[in-house]
C-alpha cells in the first residue's frame, strides 16, 4: 500500500477501505507521510466527499489513534458538547459552568481556532496560566471533584485529528462534511462521555452555508454517536451574524463572563439555555426542556454558574482574579470606532468578514503554529435589526498594530448592510436532530 495510490483513488471518486484510511492516518501521525501528501488527500476528500461507511471508519481510526478515555469511575451520566464553530462563538465558556453547576458531569474537549472562527482553547488561554493540557488522570479527577474540566486535544485524545485539524486550518479544507464529522466525533468518542449535544451552525459565519448540508452533518454525527451507544442530539443554529457582540479571544471571555453575571447578549443566552437544557435532559436531571431552561436561568441568576467557572479556572491553575475583575484580562493597546457613513436599519452583518478581519488583526493563525494575539478583536456596536445613524459607531476595533488596523478597517464597513425597512427577525434555533 502507498499513499500516492490512496490519494489517486480518492481523486478518482473511489471509496477508501479501512486499511487505506488507517495507513494514511498512521503514516501521517508517525511522520512517514508528509504534510503535502496529507494536504492532497484532504483536498481530494474536500472535492469528492466520502460515504457514511468511509466517514465512520475515518472517525473510528482517528478516535483510536490515541487513548479512549474511560470515565466509568465518575458517577452519573457524563455529557459533552461541541460546536462546529462560528464567529464569536463563546458558548462553551458560559455553558459548561452553567450545566456543571446544575449537577451534570462535563468532560469537555475543545479545539483551537480554525479558519475564520476562534477556538475555545485559545480563548481560555487569555486567562493567565490556565492549563488546557491536563493529563488524563487529572482530567478525570477534575470532573469527579468539581463536575467539569475543559481541555484541548493536546494530550493523547484523537492525536490524528489534532494534527490534521492544524493542517486543515491552513490548507482550505475545513468546510467538508466528512472531515468535520470525523474530526468532531473522533474527539467525542475518545473523550468517553455517555451523551453528546452538538451545535451545528449554519450561515455566513459558520463553515456550512446551507441548511441541507447542516442537516446532513447533524444526521451523520448523530448516527455515529448512536452507533457508539451515546445519546446524541444535534441542534442546528443560525450563524448569519456573529454570536453576541465580541469577536476575539479575551474579548469573548469577557462577554461570556457577562452572561455568567446574568447580563450579556440575548442571542448568546438563548443558545446557551437551549443547548444546556438538552445537556440536562441527556443527563437525566430534567425530563422536559422547559424545566431545564428554568433551572439554568436560576443557576445564572443566583451566581452559582459564575462560582463554578471560578472553580474550573482555579482547578486548571488559571488566574481567578481575572474572572472577578475581567478588566485584568489581556487588553489591546489601542481601540478605534468604525463609524457608519449611512443611516438605516442594519439588515446584514457579514460574519465571515468580521471573523477574517479579527484573524488579520492577529487573533487567529495564518500558518500552522503561528502565535496569536489574545487581546485584539472587534466588538460590534450594531446587529441585525438595529437602527444606525450617520457617524454612529458600527463596531469598535481593538488592536496593537496600526498596520493591521489599516488593513482591515475598510472591510469592516463592507460587512454592514442597511435598509430603510426594519428587517424581520429570524430564529436562532432552526432544528434538533436526535
Ligand atoms: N470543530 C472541530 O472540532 N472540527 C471541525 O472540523 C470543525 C469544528
Amino acid at each position: 500500500m502507498d499513499i500516492i495510490s490512496i490519494i489517486e483513488k480518492k481523486k478518482n471518486r473511489l471509496t477508501l477501505n479501512e486499511s487505506e484510511i488507517d495507513f494514511a492516518l498512521n503514516g501521517y501521525l508517525e511522520g512517514s507521510i508528509p504534510d503535502y501528501q496529507m494536504s492532497a488527500l484532504l483536498m481530494a476528500i474536500w472535492f469528492n466527499g466520502m460515504n457514511y461507511q468511509e466517514i465512520n471508519k475515518l472517525t473510528m481510526s482517528m478516535a483510536k489513534s490515541g487513548e479512549i478515555i474511560d470515565l466509568s469511575s465518575i458517577p452519573g451520566i457524563k455529557v459533552d458538547k461541541h460546536s462546529t464553530g462560528g464567529v464569536g462563538d463563546k458558548t462553551t465558556i458560559a455553558l459548561i459552568p452553567m450545566v456543571a453547576a446544575a449537577g451534570v458531569p462535563v468532560p469537555k474537549i475543545s479545539g483551537r481556532a480554525l479558519g475564520h472562527t476562534g477556538g475555545t482553547v485559545d480563548k481560555l488561554e487569555s486567562i493567565a496560566n490556565f492549563k488546557t493540557d491536563l493529563t488524563v488522570e487529572n482530567f478525570i479527577s477534575s470532573v469527579k471533584k468539581i463536575n467539569a474540566s475543559i481541555i484541548g486535544s493536546t494530550i493523547n485524545i484523537a492525536p490524528a485529528d489534532h494534527k490534521i485539524y492544524a493542517l486543515r486550518d491552513v490548507t482550505g479544507t475545513i468546510n467538508s462534511i466528512p472531515l468535520m464529522a470525523s474530526s468532531i466525533m473522533s474527539k467525542k468518542i475518545a473523550g468517553g462521555a455517555d451523551a453528546l449535544v452538538l451545535n451545528v451552525t449554519v450561515g455566513e459565519g459558520a463553515f456550512l452555508n446551507n441548511f441541507e448540508d447542516a442537516i446532513s452533518l447533524g444526521e451523520i454525527m448523530v448516527n455515529i454517536g448512536k452507533s457508539n451507544h451515546k445519546k446524541t442530539y444535534a441542534v442546528i443554529s443560525s450563524m448569519e451574524q456573529p454570536l453576541g457582540y465580541a469577536v476575539g479571544n479575551s474579548l469573548e471571555v469577557q462577554e461570556a463572563l457577562e452572561l455568567l453575571n446574568n447580563k450579556g447578549p440575548s442571542d448568546l443566552k438563548e443558545i446557551c439555555l437551549f443547548l444546556g437544557s438538552y445537556m440536562l435532559m441527556a443527563a437525566g436531571i430534567v425530563n422536559k426542556q422547559k424545566d431545564g431552561i428554568k433551572l439554568l436561568k436560576k443557576i445564572i441568576a443566583n451566581g452559582s454558574a459564575l462560582t463554578k467557572f471560578m472553580e474550573i479556572v482555579d482547578n486548571q491553575k488559571g488566574n481567578v482574579n481575572q474572572i472577578r475583575e475581567p478588566k485584568l484580562l489581556p487588553r489591546a493597546k489601542y481601540k478605534k470606532d468604525i463609524n457608519s457613513p449611512f443611516r438605516g436599519f442594519v439588515k446584514k452583518v457579514e460574519a465571515r468578514i468580521i471573523g477574517q478581519s479579527t484573524m488579520l488583526l492577529g487573533a487567529g493563525r495564518m500558518k500552522k503554529g503561528d502565535d496569536i494575539d489574545l487581546s485584539v478583536g472587534i466588538v460590534l456596536r450594531k446587529k441585525i435589526g438595529d437602527w444606525v445613524n450617520e457617524k454612529e459607531p458600527l463596531a469598535t476595533v481593538y488592536y496593537n498594530d496600526k498596520k493591521k488596523y489599516d488593513l482591515i478597517k475598510d472591510s469592516i464597513l463592507k460587512a454592514f448592510h442597511t435598509t430603510d425597512k426594519r428587517p424581520e427577525g429570524k430564529p436562532l434555533i432552526l432544528k434538533v436532530i436526535s
